[in-house]
């Protein structure tokens, strides 16, 4: 929405500095200080280009500009001001309130159409089946879910796979140990829970005799080999799993993938991908395992593509994923949201991409995230237990219900409106941190109403809702008096980057800076709403304040979706 401002100062701008009108648009930035006015154009390279000091340069620029204004041919304009090295514009109110409530009457707000005919492949949450999903898998889920809603945002066609991890050795071993104690274990409510112990006791037995493990690698050659007995199993493992990955990601989560793809998928391409680097040369032979080795200046260890026994390995797999999507899917963007204790597995896949003389390795991204922090250090708790994925969500609906009985014992909806807010305390705390940090997982802040939390953008948007109930017509579409006060004004032209949020949390993928901007669209609410009176103020300031506030509700819960988080009516 902003946009439009910044084409009209380009405009001005062009004639008088000779540069061309794109690039005036890239330099064109938002002042570090609300005060300073709405936009700022830095004049050093200018100056750099003439030898003239930046101050003196933007002076006369500053000059010349109000000369229009006065002039009338600047009509949008408040004013032009020169502080040293940058040229600042302030607009008036009246235009910055037209060009923002004529953008808010589009349907999709702050969308944009710069990908359009372009497709975005990203991969999230892809767990690995028979094992339930830890709260790494949280993550990739929110944050996978979030860039692909940021993408969809730009006009991309988005493309979201599960890349189960649904092949490899551990499978042998497992169908194996069904076969052998299976009907010990109950499949028939927690199967995942039962595969799990299968595949703790496999290991058990096999250090005391390490036999088992040669029977668990023939039985996953067996599998390969196409054994219709084992496939079986193999299938009852993926289904059992998901099942529960259906109940929890997409049930609990809202978590929506386009495609389940998963490691097996490639089984069958993954000889033409080694054929591929064979013919380019790439492949050497290295303890008998065929490998590809990389410059020194890499800094990497080879990457092996096929084990000593012929088997495939996860990278194998990825090089034929990575193909697949390109060529059949169709990417020009194809985007990994894995932790980055994988950073070196990516790598790696995708230099042998660009090794291969793929020119499009270039556009695979590693999208990596760090881990949470418990009071206790890393992942896993005092016991040494990883934490479930599940275990957090539930203790969040725990805590919820229990803030919700004390403060708002007769809320309507009680159980959506709690698991709105717990699960949407728990997308917040995560996405509002710089993804590749470590999160420190904190109850007492993700869940605080007044804090940087989820809870407290959704509580600001139910007062939004409150608010317009009470005004009790339709709030109109435009602000028909001039929103003048201080904390409007700062609240209007807030509300105006929103446009630019969504195309920056996109192009650097981070979602961060999505939910930091929602947090700060509440302070500047929070100000006005204590300022300015709303409802019961002579009929004109009162529809326009309305107006503002309709705005704030739509951008806030606009906002909140694209994270995957939910806004309650009330709560
Ligand atoms: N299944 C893997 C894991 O849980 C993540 C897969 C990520 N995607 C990929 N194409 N490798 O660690």
């Amino acid at each position: 929405m902003i946009q439009t401002a910044k084409i009209q100062i380009a405009a001005l701008l062009n004639p008088l500095t000779k540069i061309p009108v794109q690039d005036l648009q890239k330099t064109i930035e938002k002042p570090k200080q609300f005060e300073h006015g709405h936009l700022a154009f830095p004049v050093f390279a200018l100056a750099k280009n003439l030898k003239i000091a930046p101050p003196q340069i933007s002076a006369e620029i500053a000059v010349n500009i109000t000369e229009l204004i006065k002039k009338g041919q600047a009509p949008f304009l408040e004013k032009a001001e020169s502080a040293g090295g940058f040229l600042n514009f302030t607009f008036k109110n009246s235009y910055l309130q037209e060009i923002f409530f004529t953008a808010m009457a589009k349907e999709k707000i702050g969308y944009s159409n710069v990908g359009s005919n372009k497709t975005v492949v990203i991969d999230y949450a892809s767990p690995n089946v028979a094992k339930p999903m830890h709260v790494g898998h949280l993550r990739a889920a929110m944050v996978g879910q979030a860039i692909r809603n940021l993408a969809a945002s730009q006009g991309y066609k988005v493309i979201g796979v599960n890349h189960l991890g649904d092949w490899g050795s551990q499978f042998g071993k497992l169908a194996w140990a069904y076969l052998e104690w299976g009907a010990e274990y109950d499949f028939s409510v927690k199967p995942i829970d039962s595969w799990l112990k299968l595949y703790v006791r496999f290991h058990e037995e096999a250090e005391k005799n390490p036999e088992i493990e040669h029977l668990g690698a023939v039985t996953f050659k067996k599998l390969e080999d196409g054994d219709l007995e084992i496939k079986k199993i193999w299938q009852k493992i993926v289904e059992d799993s998901l099942k529960d990955y259906d109940r929890l990601l997409n049930g609990l989560l809202k978590i929506k993938h386009d495609a389940i793809l998963g490691e097996s998928f490639y089984t069958d391409k993954m000889e033409s991908a080694i054929q591929l680097l064979k013919e380019k040369n790439l492949l050497k032979e290295s303890e008998g395992a065929q490998v590809v080795f990389f410059d020194e200046k890499e800094n990497m260890p080879p990457c092996i593509v096929k084990k000593s026994d012929g088997a495939s390995i996860y990278a194998t797999r990825d090089l034929a994923t990575a193909i697949y999507r390109h060529n059949i899917m169709k990417a020009d963007e194809l985007l990994y949201v894995v932790g980055q204790d994988q950073s070196l597995h990516f790598r790696q896949v995708f230099k042998v991409l660009e090794m291969a003389g793929f020119e499009w390795a270039k556009d695979c991204h590693h999208i990596s995230f760090g881990l949470y922090r418990f009071e206790e250090g890393k992942m896993s708790t005092r016991k040494g237990r990883v934490i479930l994925f599940e275990d957090v969500i539930t203790d969040a609906i725990s805590l919820v219900e229990k803030m919700i009985s004390e403060k708002n014992p007769d809320l309507e909806n009680k159980e959506l409106v709690t698991k709105q807010v717990a699960i949407g305390a728990v997308i917040f705390n995560d996405l509002v941190n710089d993804r590749v940090k470590n999160v420190l997982f904190d109850w007492d802040r993700i869940l605080n109403l007044e804090g940087d939390s989820g809870p407290y953008v959704q509580y600001t948007a139910v007062r939004c809702k409150s608010i317009l109930r009470k005004y009790g017509r339709p709030a109109p579409a435009q602000a028909t008096k001039e929103l003048a006060q201080e904390e409007e004004r700062r609240l209007l032209f807030q509300l105006l980057q929103f446009e630019d949020i969504l195309a920056g949390a996109y192009k650097q993928y981070r979602p961060n800076i999505l939910a930091q901007y929602l947090l700060e669209v509440c302070g500047s609410f929070s100000h006005f709403y204590h300022k300015c009176r709303i409802l019961g103020e002579p009929p004109e300031v009162e529809s326009s304040r309305i107006a503002l506030v309709a705005a704030t509700e739509k951008i806030l819960v606009q906002g909140l979706k694209i994270l995957n988080i939910d806004a309650p009516e009330a709560m």
